[in-house]
Protein backbone atom coordinates (compact mmCIF):
# COMPACT_ATOMS: atom_id res chain seq x y z
CA UNK A 1 0.00 0.00 0.00
CA UNK A 2 1.67 3.20 -1.31
CA UNK A 3 0.00 5.59 1.00
CA UNK A 4 0.25 5.38 4.98
CA UNK A 5 -3.15 3.54 6.93
CA UNK A 6 -2.56 7.54 8.59
CA UNK A 7 -2.91 9.59 5.70
CA UNK A 8 -5.89 7.22 4.49
CA UNK A 9 -7.81 7.84 7.44
CA UNK A 10 -6.62 11.47 7.51
CA UNK A 11 -8.67 11.86 4.38
CA UNK A 12 -11.57 11.69 6.28
CA UNK A 13 -11.10 14.65 8.56
CA UNK A 14 -12.28 16.98 5.73
CA UNK A 15 -15.71 15.32 5.63
CA UNK A 16 -15.98 15.84 9.54
CA UNK A 17 -15.60 19.60 9.26
CA UNK A 18 -18.64 20.01 7.15
CA UNK A 19 -20.59 17.59 9.49
CA UNK A 20 -19.59 19.36 11.79
CA UNK A 21 -21.69 22.38 11.01
CA UNK A 22 -24.90 20.19 9.64
CA UNK A 23 -26.07 18.25 12.30
CA UNK A 24 -28.29 15.04 11.36
CA UNK A 25 -31.28 16.80 12.22
CA UNK A 26 -31.25 19.38 9.71
CA UNK A 27 -29.83 16.73 7.08
CA UNK A 28 -33.15 14.73 7.88
CA UNK A 29 -35.39 17.39 7.68
CA UNK A 30 -33.41 18.18 4.03
CA UNK A 31 -33.64 14.81 3.14
CA UNK A 32 -36.99 13.27 3.15
CA UNK A 33 -35.31 9.72 1.66
CA UNK A 34 -32.24 9.78 4.08
CA UNK A 35 -33.90 6.82 5.74
CA UNK A 36 -33.85 4.98 2.58
CA UNK A 37 -30.83 6.09 1.31
CA UNK A 38 -28.76 4.77 4.29
CA UNK A 39 -30.44 1.82 4.96
CA UNK A 40 -29.54 -1.78 3.76
CA UNK A 41 -30.56 -5.45 4.52
CA UNK A 42 -29.42 -8.69 5.02
CA UNK A 43 -31.47 -11.46 4.30
CA UNK A 44 -34.21 -10.24 7.37
CA UNK A 45 -31.60 -7.96 9.16
CA UNK A 46 -32.22 -4.44 8.87
CA UNK A 47 -29.73 -1.86 9.25
CA UNK A 48 -31.13 1.56 9.95
CA UNK A 49 -27.73 3.73 9.46
CA UNK A 50 -29.64 6.97 8.58
CA UNK A 51 -29.15 8.31 12.17
CA UNK A 52 -25.27 9.13 11.63
CA UNK A 53 -22.80 12.00 11.06
CA UNK A 54 -22.99 10.81 7.29
CA UNK A 55 -23.41 12.27 4.12
CA UNK A 56 -22.94 10.84 0.29
CA UNK A 57 -19.37 12.13 0.01
CA UNK A 58 -18.92 10.49 3.64
CA UNK A 59 -19.93 7.34 2.91
CA UNK A 60 -17.84 7.48 -0.24
CA UNK A 61 -14.89 8.39 1.55
CA UNK A 62 -15.49 5.63 3.47
CA UNK A 63 -15.48 2.90 1.00
CA UNK A 64 -12.28 4.57 -1.14
CA UNK A 65 -11.06 3.81 2.60
CA UNK A 66 -12.28 -0.07 2.35
CA UNK A 67 -10.95 -0.44 -1.25
CA UNK A 68 -7.91 1.35 -0.45
CA UNK A 69 -6.82 -1.08 2.31
CA UNK A 70 -7.56 -3.66 -0.14
CA UNK A 71 -10.42 -4.98 1.67
CA UNK A 72 -11.60 -7.56 -0.47
CA UNK A 73 -8.10 -8.68 -1.56
CA UNK A 74 -8.20 -9.81 2.43
CA UNK A 75 -11.84 -11.06 2.71
CA UNK A 76 -10.43 -13.43 -0.38
CA UNK A 77 -7.20 -14.18 1.45
CA UNK A 78 -9.04 -15.32 4.58
CA UNK A 79 -11.58 -17.29 2.77
CA UNK A 80 -8.91 -18.88 0.69
CA UNK A 81 -7.79 -20.36 3.96
CA UNK A 82 -4.32 -17.86 3.99
CA UNK A 83 -2.73 -17.34 6.84
CA UNK A 84 -3.59 -14.10 7.86
CA UNK A 85 -3.75 -14.73 11.60
CA UNK A 86 0.32 -14.57 10.80
CA UNK A 87 1.67 -14.10 14.47
CA UNK A 88 0.01 -17.36 14.91
CA UNK A 89 0.78 -18.69 11.41
CA UNK A 90 -3.15 -20.21 10.85
CA UNK A 91 -5.49 -19.97 8.88
CA UNK A 92 -8.93 -18.18 10.00
CA UNK A 93 -11.70 -20.38 9.17
CA UNK A 94 -14.49 -20.48 11.38
CA UNK A 95 -17.06 -19.81 8.62
CA UNK A 96 -15.87 -23.06 7.47
CA UNK A 97 -17.80 -24.34 10.70
CA UNK A 98 -21.31 -23.41 9.09
CA UNK A 99 -20.49 -23.54 5.55
CA UNK A 100 -23.54 -25.26 3.96
CA UNK A 101 -22.49 -25.12 0.44
CA UNK A 102 -21.41 -28.32 -1.55
CA UNK A 103 -17.66 -27.30 -2.99
CA UNK A 104 -14.76 -28.28 -0.69
CA UNK A 105 -13.14 -25.84 1.73
CA UNK A 106 -8.83 -26.00 1.53
CA UNK A 107 -7.38 -25.34 4.76
CA UNK A 108 -3.59 -25.52 3.98
CA UNK A 109 -4.17 -28.10 0.96
CA UNK A 110 -6.85 -30.46 2.78
CA UNK A 111 -10.66 -29.81 2.52
CA UNK A 112 -11.80 -29.62 6.35
CA UNK A 113 -15.56 -29.97 5.21
CA UNK A 114 -15.12 -33.58 5.98
CA UNK A 115 -13.35 -33.93 9.56
CA UNK A 116 -16.51 -30.67 10.22
CA UNK A 117 -19.26 -32.49 9.54
CA UNK A 118 -18.16 -35.35 11.08
CA UNK A 119 -17.64 -33.39 14.69
CA UNK A 120 -21.14 -32.35 13.82
CA UNK A 121 -22.73 -35.91 13.52
CA UNK A 122 -20.68 -36.51 17.00
CA UNK A 123 -22.55 -33.72 18.33
CA UNK A 124 -25.64 -34.62 17.13
CA UNK A 125 -25.45 -38.22 18.63
CA UNK A 126 -24.37 -36.96 22.02
CA UNK A 127 -26.90 -33.80 22.56
CA UNK A 128 -29.55 -35.85 20.80
CA UNK A 129 -28.28 -38.59 23.39
CA UNK A 130 -28.55 -36.65 26.30
CA UNK A 131 -31.51 -34.82 26.19
CA UNK A 132 -33.29 -38.04 24.91
CA UNK A 133 -31.91 -39.95 28.21
CA UNK A 134 -30.08 -42.49 26.21
CA UNK A 135 -27.18 -41.34 27.39
CA UNK A 136 -27.19 -41.46 31.48
CA UNK A 137 -24.94 -40.68 34.75
CA UNK A 138 -23.16 -43.75 36.37
CA UNK A 139 -26.07 -44.62 38.26
CA UNK A 140 -28.75 -44.83 35.58
CA UNK A 141 -30.19 -41.59 35.96
CA UNK A 142 -31.38 -39.04 33.27
CA UNK A 143 -29.35 -35.95 33.40
CA UNK A 144 -31.33 -32.70 34.60
CA UNK A 145 -28.32 -30.31 34.74
CA UNK A 146 -24.82 -29.74 32.58
CA UNK A 147 -22.42 -27.14 33.60
CA UNK A 148 -20.04 -25.96 30.72
CA UNK A 149 -16.42 -24.97 32.31
CA UNK A 150 -14.56 -22.80 30.10
CA UNK A 151 -13.59 -19.23 30.01
CA UNK A 152 -13.06 -16.53 27.34
CA UNK A 153 -14.72 -18.24 24.14
CA UNK A 154 -15.32 -21.47 25.58
CA UNK A 155 -18.21 -19.53 27.97
CA UNK A 156 -19.27 -16.41 26.44
CA UNK A 157 -20.38 -17.69 23.16
CA UNK A 158 -22.18 -20.60 24.85
CA UNK A 159 -23.43 -19.03 27.51
CA UNK A 160 -24.83 -15.88 25.38
CA UNK A 161 -26.07 -17.81 22.92
CA UNK A 162 -27.87 -20.17 25.56
CA UNK A 163 -29.81 -17.54 27.26
CA UNK A 164 -30.51 -15.41 23.72
CA UNK A 165 -32.72 -18.95 22.98
CA UNK A 166 -34.00 -19.62 26.37
CA UNK A 167 -37.75 -19.89 24.44
CA UNK A 168 -36.11 -22.65 22.76
CA UNK A 169 -34.94 -24.54 26.00
CA UNK A 170 -36.85 -26.98 28.12
CA UNK A 171 -36.97 -26.70 32.05
CA UNK A 172 -35.95 -30.14 32.76
CA UNK A 173 -32.38 -29.73 31.22
CA UNK A 174 -30.58 -26.70 32.32
CA UNK A 175 -27.20 -26.11 31.35
CA UNK A 176 -24.94 -24.03 33.59
CA UNK A 177 -22.04 -22.22 32.93
CA UNK A 178 -19.19 -21.97 35.19
CA UNK A 179 -15.74 -19.42 33.94
CA UNK A 180 -14.38 -17.54 36.72
CA UNK A 181 -11.72 -18.90 39.32
CA UNK A 182 -13.23 -17.46 42.08
CA UNK A 183 -14.31 -20.54 43.51
CA UNK A 184 -18.01 -18.97 44.47
CA UNK A 185 -19.04 -19.79 40.81
CA UNK A 186 -18.73 -22.90 41.13
CA UNK A 187 -19.90 -23.05 44.76
CA UNK A 188 -23.11 -21.56 43.85
CA UNK A 189 -23.55 -23.51 40.50
CA UNK A 190 -23.25 -27.01 42.17
CA UNK A 191 -25.14 -25.85 45.17
CA UNK A 192 -28.59 -28.26 45.26
CA UNK A 193 -27.44 -29.94 42.41
CA UNK A 194 -27.63 -33.97 42.17
CA UNK A 195 -24.25 -35.34 40.98
CA UNK A 196 -25.92 -38.20 39.91
CA UNK A 197 -27.95 -36.09 37.31
CA UNK A 198 -25.61 -33.79 36.50
CA UNK A 199 -22.97 -33.59 33.44
CA UNK A 200 -19.80 -31.54 33.12
CA UNK A 201 -18.47 -30.37 30.02
CA UNK A 202 -15.28 -29.21 29.58
CA UNK A 203 -14.70 -26.74 27.23
CA UNK A 204 -10.64 -25.26 26.19
CA UNK A 205 -9.33 -24.58 22.94
CA UNK A 206 -5.78 -25.71 25.23
CA UNK A 207 -6.99 -27.68 28.19
CA UNK A 208 -4.39 -25.62 29.30
CA UNK A 209 -6.41 -22.82 30.59
CA UNK A 210 -5.71 -22.54 33.73
CA UNK A 211 -9.28 -21.53 35.42
CA UNK A 212 -10.92 -24.35 33.21
CA UNK A 213 -8.28 -26.64 34.63
CA UNK A 214 -9.11 -25.98 38.32
CA UNK A 215 -12.64 -25.50 38.08
CA UNK A 216 -12.70 -28.86 36.30
CA UNK A 217 -10.67 -30.66 38.74
CA UNK A 218 -13.37 -28.62 41.36
CA UNK A 219 -16.08 -30.40 39.67
CA UNK A 220 -14.63 -33.89 39.29
CA UNK A 221 -13.34 -34.40 43.12
CA UNK A 222 -17.38 -33.06 43.38
CA UNK A 223 -18.12 -36.26 41.45
CA UNK A 224 -15.58 -38.92 42.22
CA UNK A 225 -16.89 -37.85 46.15
CA UNK A 226 -20.56 -37.96 45.59
CA UNK A 227 -20.25 -41.29 43.39
CA UNK A 228 -17.03 -43.14 43.11
CA UNK A 229 -13.88 -42.46 40.97
CA UNK A 230 -15.36 -44.92 38.60
CA UNK A 231 -18.25 -42.59 37.82
CA UNK A 232 -16.36 -40.06 36.75
CA UNK A 233 -16.41 -41.27 32.83
CA UNK A 234 -19.91 -41.26 32.88
CA UNK A 235 -19.75 -37.55 33.46
CA UNK A 236 -17.76 -35.72 31.62
CA UNK A 237 -17.19 -34.62 28.47
CA UNK A 238 -14.97 -32.42 26.68
CA UNK A 239 -14.36 -29.80 24.03
CA UNK A 240 -10.90 -29.29 22.30
CA UNK A 241 -8.38 -29.19 20.19
CA UNK A 242 -5.70 -30.79 22.72
CA UNK A 243 -7.47 -34.27 22.31
CA UNK A 244 -4.94 -36.00 24.72
CA UNK A 245 -4.92 -33.41 27.57
CA UNK A 246 -8.46 -34.68 27.49
CA UNK A 247 -7.86 -38.23 27.43
CA UNK A 248 -5.23 -37.60 30.34
CA UNK A 249 -7.71 -36.26 32.30
CA UNK A 250 -10.02 -39.64 32.07
CA UNK A 251 -12.54 -38.40 29.56
CA UNK A 252 -13.77 -41.29 27.53
CA UNK A 253 -12.62 -41.05 23.72
CA UNK A 254 -16.48 -40.69 22.15
CA UNK A 255 -17.15 -37.71 24.58
CA UNK A 256 -14.41 -35.76 23.41
CA UNK A 257 -15.56 -33.18 20.56
CA UNK A 258 -12.40 -31.46 18.63
CA UNK A 259 -11.62 -28.75 16.47
CA UNK A 260 -8.82 -27.09 14.52
CA UNK A 261 -6.34 -24.59 15.59
CA UNK A 262 -7.44 -22.00 12.55
CA UNK A 263 -10.37 -21.65 14.71
CA UNK A 264 -10.10 -18.82 17.30
CA UNK A 265 -10.94 -19.16 20.76
CA UNK A 266 -13.65 -16.16 20.20
CA UNK A 267 -14.77 -17.50 16.90
CA UNK A 268 -15.25 -20.87 18.53
CA UNK A 269 -18.91 -20.93 19.34
CA UNK A 270 -19.55 -22.82 15.91
CA UNK A 271 -17.37 -25.64 16.92
CA UNK A 272 -17.57 -28.22 19.32
CA UNK A 273 -17.93 -25.27 21.77
CA UNK A 274 -21.24 -25.03 20.90
CA UNK A 275 -22.53 -28.86 22.13
CA UNK A 276 -23.83 -26.82 26.01
CA UNK A 277 -26.18 -24.85 23.33
CA UNK A 278 -26.94 -28.28 21.11
CA UNK A 279 -28.01 -29.96 24.49
CA UNK A 280 -30.17 -26.99 25.64
CA UNK A 281 -31.95 -26.17 22.43
CA UNK A 282 -32.07 -29.66 20.41
CA UNK A 283 -29.69 -29.85 17.34
CA UNK A 284 -31.79 -28.82 14.80
CA UNK A 285 -32.12 -25.94 16.45
CA UNK A 286 -27.87 -25.31 16.38
CA UNK A 287 -27.62 -26.09 12.96
CA UNK A 288 -30.41 -23.50 12.22
CA UNK A 289 -28.04 -20.54 14.26
CA UNK A 290 -25.29 -22.03 12.05
CA UNK A 291 -26.97 -21.81 8.82
CA UNK A 292 -27.72 -18.10 10.00
CA UNK A 293 -24.28 -17.60 10.53
CA UNK A 294 -23.62 -18.81 6.85
CA UNK A 295 -26.31 -16.51 5.24
CA UNK A 296 -24.44 -13.83 6.48
CA UNK A 297 -21.00 -15.27 5.24
CA UNK A 298 -22.68 -14.90 1.91
CA UNK A 299 -24.01 -11.83 2.10
CA UNK A 300 -20.56 -10.54 3.33
CA UNK A 301 -19.14 -12.39 0.75
CA UNK A 302 -21.13 -11.34 -2.29
CA UNK A 303 -22.37 -8.35 -1.55
CA UNK A 304 -20.86 -5.23 -2.81
CA UNK A 305 -19.35 -2.97 -0.24
CA UNK A 306 -21.93 -0.30 -0.42
CA UNK A 307 -25.18 -2.54 0.40
CA UNK A 308 -22.96 -4.27 3.03
CA UNK A 309 -23.60 -4.71 6.50
CA UNK A 310 -20.55 -5.64 7.90
CA UNK A 311 -18.49 -3.06 5.65
CA UNK A 312 -20.90 -0.44 6.61
CA UNK A 313 -21.38 -1.35 10.29
CA UNK A 314 -17.14 -1.46 9.96
CA UNK A 315 -16.67 1.84 8.16
CA UNK A 316 -18.93 3.52 10.25
CA UNK A 317 -16.57 2.52 13.55
CA UNK A 318 -13.80 3.73 11.60
CA UNK A 319 -15.53 7.05 10.76
CA UNK A 320 -15.84 7.93 14.68
CA UNK A 321 -13.23 6.45 16.22
CA UNK A 322 -10.02 7.89 13.97
CA UNK A 323 -12.09 10.87 12.34
CA UNK A 324 -14.21 12.32 15.85
CA UNK A 325 -12.18 10.52 18.39
CA UNK A 326 -15.09 8.46 19.83
CA UNK A 327 -13.67 5.86 22.02
CA UNK A 328 -16.55 3.47 23.20
CA UNK A 329 -19.06 1.92 21.33
CA UNK A 330 -22.44 1.05 22.56
CA UNK A 331 -24.14 -2.16 21.96
CA UNK A 332 -27.94 -1.64 23.22
CA UNK A 333 -30.41 -4.57 22.50
CA UNK A 334 -34.00 -3.83 23.18
CA UNK A 335 -34.58 -7.74 24.07
CA UNK A 336 -33.71 -8.86 27.38
CA UNK A 337 -32.50 -12.48 26.46
CA UNK A 338 -29.43 -10.42 24.87
CA UNK A 339 -28.13 -9.41 27.92
CA UNK A 340 -24.59 -11.30 27.43
CA UNK A 341 -24.56 -9.87 24.00
CA UNK A 342 -22.67 -6.77 24.67
CA UNK A 343 -20.07 -8.92 27.19
CA UNK A 344 -19.70 -11.49 24.01
CA UNK A 345 -19.01 -8.78 22.01
CA UNK A 346 -16.26 -7.15 24.37
CA UNK A 347 -14.12 -10.64 24.02
CA UNK A 348 -14.80 -10.95 19.92
CA UNK A 349 -14.05 -7.17 19.82
CA UNK A 350 -11.68 -6.08 22.03
CA UNK A 351 -9.48 -8.85 22.45
CA UNK A 352 -9.58 -9.05 18.25
CA UNK A 353 -8.70 -5.45 17.44
CA UNK A 354 -7.52 -4.45 20.78
CA UNK A 355 -3.93 -3.69 19.24
CA UNK A 356 -1.53 -1.12 18.69
CA UNK A 357 1.28 -3.05 16.19
CA UNK A 358 0.30 -2.96 12.77
CA UNK A 359 0.56 -6.73 11.05
CA UNK A 360 4.20 -5.92 10.10
CA UNK A 361 4.77 -5.03 14.06
CA UNK A 362 5.11 -0.99 13.68
CA UNK A 363 3.10 0.77 16.23
CA UNK A 364 0.06 2.21 14.48
CA UNK A 365 -0.37 6.10 14.48
CA UNK A 366 -3.83 6.23 15.08
CA UNK A 367 -6.47 4.94 17.15
CA UNK A 368 -7.91 1.16 16.98
CA UNK A 369 -10.68 -0.91 18.69
CA UNK A 370 -12.87 1.16 20.71
CA UNK A 371 -14.32 0.21 24.06
CA UNK A 372 -17.07 -1.57 23.38
CA UNK A 373 -19.99 -1.72 26.39
CA UNK A 374 -23.90 -2.32 26.63
CA UNK A 375 -26.87 -3.46 28.84
CA UNK A 376 -30.26 -4.14 27.28
CA UNK A 377 -33.10 -1.47 26.93
CA UNK A 378 -34.85 -0.55 28.74
CA UNK A 379 -32.93 -1.13 31.59
CA UNK A 380 -30.31 0.98 30.57
CA UNK A 381 -32.26 3.71 30.19
CA UNK A 382 -32.66 4.17 33.75
CA UNK A 383 -28.88 3.98 34.90
CA UNK A 384 -26.41 5.40 31.74
CA UNK A 385 -27.86 7.27 28.92
CA UNK A 386 -27.81 10.20 30.78
CA UNK A 387 -24.30 10.01 29.60
CA UNK A 388 -25.71 9.33 26.51
CA UNK A 389 -27.55 12.16 26.16
CA UNK A 390 -26.35 15.03 28.10
CA UNK A 391 -22.70 13.95 28.68
CA UNK A 392 -19.28 15.40 27.34
CA UNK A 393 -18.34 11.72 25.11
CA UNK A 394 -20.16 11.01 22.15
CA UNK A 395 -21.17 7.54 22.36
CA UNK A 396 -22.28 5.69 18.61
CA UNK A 397 -24.97 2.89 19.76
CA UNK A 398 -26.17 -0.07 17.91
CA UNK A 399 -29.44 -0.62 18.41
CA UNK A 400 -31.04 -4.06 17.96
CA UNK A 401 -34.53 -4.76 18.28
CA UNK A 402 -36.91 -7.76 17.11
CA UNK A 403 -40.53 -7.33 16.07
CA UNK A 404 -41.65 -10.27 17.09
CA UNK A 405 -41.61 -11.39 20.73
CA UNK A 406 -41.35 -14.70 21.89
CA UNK A 407 -44.51 -14.27 24.37
CA UNK A 408 -47.89 -12.93 24.00
CA UNK A 409 -47.71 -10.54 26.74
CA UNK A 410 -49.63 -6.81 25.68
CA UNK A 411 -48.31 -4.07 25.86
CA UNK A 412 -44.53 -5.16 27.06
CA UNK A 413 -43.19 -5.34 23.46
CA UNK A 414 -45.14 -2.42 21.83
CA UNK A 415 -43.44 -0.24 24.96
CA UNK A 416 -39.88 -2.67 24.34
CA UNK A 417 -40.36 -0.97 20.49
CA UNK A 418 -41.57 2.44 21.48
CA UNK A 419 -38.43 2.91 24.27
CA UNK A 420 -36.00 2.13 21.32
CA UNK A 421 -37.49 3.98 18.70
CA UNK A 422 -37.75 7.30 21.04
CA UNK A 423 -34.18 6.54 22.27
CA UNK A 424 -32.61 6.30 18.47
CA UNK A 425 -35.15 9.54 17.74
CA UNK A 426 -33.68 11.43 21.09
CA UNK A 427 -29.80 11.22 20.43
CA UNK A 428 -30.44 12.44 16.85
CA UNK A 429 -32.75 15.28 17.04
CA UNK A 430 -31.79 16.56 20.82
CA UNK A 431 -33.63 19.15 22.15
CA UNK A 432 -32.50 22.95 21.44
CA UNK A 433 -32.45 25.97 24.06
CA UNK A 434 -35.92 27.57 21.89
CA UNK A 435 -37.84 24.42 22.04
CA UNK A 436 -37.01 23.88 26.04
CA UNK A 437 -37.70 27.67 26.73
CA UNK A 438 -40.97 27.05 24.56
CA UNK A 439 -41.83 23.60 26.67
CA UNK A 440 -41.11 25.44 30.04
CA UNK A 441 -43.41 28.29 28.92
CA UNK A 442 -46.22 25.77 28.13
CA UNK A 443 -46.02 24.65 31.52
CA UNK A 444 -46.50 27.97 32.83
CA UNK A 445 -43.11 27.80 34.23
CA UNK A 446 -42.14 31.72 35.25
CA UNK A 447 -39.29 33.43 33.47
CA UNK A 448 -36.29 33.24 36.26
CA UNK A 449 -36.66 29.67 36.23
CA UNK A 450 -36.84 29.25 32.80
CA UNK A 451 -33.10 30.38 32.46
CA UNK A 452 -32.34 28.46 35.28
CA UNK A 453 -33.64 25.58 34.00
CA UNK A 454 -33.24 25.50 30.25
CA UNK A 455 -29.38 24.35 29.83
CA UNK A 456 -30.16 21.61 32.27
CA UNK A 457 -32.55 20.48 29.94
CA UNK A 458 -30.91 21.04 26.61
CA UNK A 459 -30.00 18.16 24.53
CA UNK A 460 -27.11 18.37 22.23
CA UNK A 461 -28.71 15.52 19.71
CA UNK A 462 -26.62 14.90 17.04
CA UNK A 463 -25.40 11.44 18.39
CA UNK A 464 -25.17 8.54 16.32
CA UNK A 465 -26.89 5.38 16.14
CA UNK A 466 -27.42 2.66 14.42
CA UNK A 467 -30.66 0.27 14.31
CA UNK A 468 -30.40 -3.55 13.63
CA UNK A 469 -33.88 -4.60 12.98
CA UNK A 470 -35.07 -8.23 12.53
CA UNK A 471 -38.87 -9.99 13.08
CA UNK A 472 -37.75 -12.34 15.78
CA UNK A 473 -34.86 -13.66 18.17
CA UNK A 474 -34.61 -17.39 16.41
CA UNK A 475 -31.81 -19.47 15.86
CA UNK A 476 -31.02 -18.24 12.16
CA UNK A 477 -30.83 -14.43 13.15
CA UNK A 478 -29.21 -14.60 16.13
CA UNK A 479 -26.38 -16.77 14.11
CA UNK A 480 -26.94 -14.01 11.45
CA UNK A 481 -26.31 -11.04 14.62
CA UNK A 482 -23.07 -12.47 15.21
CA UNK A 483 -21.15 -13.39 12.21
CA UNK A 484 -22.21 -9.72 11.66
CA UNK A 485 -20.35 -8.40 14.04
CA UNK A 486 -17.62 -10.99 13.49
CA UNK A 487 -17.46 -9.85 10.00
CA UNK A 488 -17.38 -6.19 11.58
CA UNK A 489 -14.36 -6.87 13.66
CA UNK A 490 -12.69 -8.16 10.37
CA UNK A 491 -13.55 -4.47 8.11
CA UNK A 492 -12.21 -2.86 10.98
CA UNK A 493 -9.01 -4.91 11.29
CA UNK A 494 -8.37 -4.61 7.97
CA UNK A 495 -8.48 -0.73 7.73
CA UNK A 496 -6.45 -0.33 10.44
CA UNK A 497 -3.58 -3.26 9.64
CA UNK A 498 -3.93 -5.17 12.77
CA UNK A 499 -4.20 -9.04 12.88
CA UNK A 500 -7.47 -9.33 14.96
CA UNK A 501 -7.00 -12.56 15.60
CA UNK A 502 -3.83 -13.15 17.74
CA UNK A 503 -4.53 -12.06 21.77
CA UNK A 504 -0.72 -12.01 23.10
CA UNK A 505 -2.09 -8.84 25.47
CA UNK A 506 -3.15 -11.56 27.66
CA UNK A 507 -0.20 -13.39 28.35
CA UNK A 508 1.98 -11.30 30.90
CA UNK A 509 -0.73 -11.26 33.19
CA UNK A 510 -1.35 -15.06 33.07
CA UNK A 511 3.01 -15.12 33.54
CA UNK A 512 2.60 -13.17 36.69
CA UNK A 513 -0.33 -15.02 38.46
CA UNK A 514 1.98 -18.24 37.82
CA UNK A 515 4.79 -16.28 39.32
CA UNK A 516 2.71 -14.93 42.08
CA UNK A 517 1.05 -17.81 43.22
CA UNK A 518 3.54 -19.72 45.67
CA UNK A 519 3.85 -16.16 47.32
CA UNK A 520 0.18 -15.75 48.14
CA UNK A 521 0.40 -19.32 49.34
CA UNK A 522 3.42 -18.38 51.26
CA UNK A 523 5.57 -20.69 50.22
CA UNK A 524 7.84 -17.92 48.81
CA UNK A 525 9.53 -14.58 49.57
CA UNK A 526 8.19 -11.56 47.34
CA UNK A 527 11.42 -9.76 47.82
CA UNK A 528 11.41 -9.34 43.61
CA UNK A 529 8.33 -7.99 43.28
CA UNK A 530 7.42 -3.79 43.47
CA UNK A 531 6.80 -2.15 46.23
CA UNK A 532 2.98 -1.83 46.00
CA UNK A 533 2.66 -5.93 45.10
CA UNK A 534 4.82 -6.21 48.30
CA UNK A 535 2.99 -4.03 50.20
CA UNK A 536 -0.29 -5.41 49.14
CA UNK A 537 0.41 -9.17 49.14
CA UNK A 538 1.40 -8.12 53.00
CA UNK A 539 -1.62 -6.70 53.71
CA UNK A 540 -3.43 -9.68 52.19
CA UNK A 541 -1.14 -11.85 54.45
CA UNK A 542 -2.08 -9.55 57.60
CA UNK A 543 -6.22 -9.81 56.80
CA UNK A 544 -6.06 -13.36 56.34
CA UNK A 545 -4.53 -14.46 59.07
O1 LIG B 1 -6.96 -15.64 27.73
C1 LIG B 1 -7.53 -15.46 26.50
C2 LIG B 1 -7.92 -16.75 25.86
O2 LIG B 1 -6.83 -17.33 25.25
C3 LIG B 1 -9.05 -16.53 24.86
O3 LIG B 1 -8.63 -16.10 23.64
C4 LIG B 1 -9.73 -17.84 24.89
O4 LIG B 1 -11.02 -17.76 24.35
C5 LIG B 1 -9.71 -18.14 26.36
O5 LIG B 1 -8.46 -17.68 26.79
C6 LIG B 1 -9.91 -19.57 26.74
O6 LIG B 1 -8.96 -20.39 26.16
P1 LIG B 1 -9.17 -21.95 26.08
O7 LIG B 1 -10.38 -22.21 25.27
O8 LIG B 1 -7.92 -22.48 25.44
O9 LIG B 1 -9.34 -22.47 27.48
Amino acid sequence: MATSRKSLLNKLMKHRKRLDEQPMRVQFALDPNRFKRYSASAGDILLDYSKNRIDEPTMEALFELARAVDLEGRRKDMWAGKHINSTEDRAVMHMALRYQGDKPVKIDGVDVTGPVQDVLKAMKGFSDAVRSGAIRGATGEQFTDVINIGIGGSDLGPAMVTLALAPYTRADLRVHYVSNVDGAHIHDTLKGLDPKKTLFIVASKTFTTDETMTNAATGRAWIAKALGEAAVADHFAALSTNLKACADFGIKSDRIFGFWDWVGGRYSVWSAIGLPIAIAVGFENFQAFLKGAYEMDQHFLKTKLEKNLPVIMGLLGVWYRNAWGFSTHAVLPYDQRLSRFAAYLQQQDMESNGKSVTLDGKPVDYSTGPIVWGEPGTNGQHAFYQLIHQGTDVIPVDFLLAAQPHETLPPHHAKLVANCLAQSEALMLGKSKDEVIAELKAQGVDKDKIKALTPHKMFPGNRPSNTLMYPKLTPEILGSLIALYEHKVFVQGTVWGVNSYDQWGVELGKQLAKALLPKVEGAAKADDHDSSTRGLLAQYHRLKA
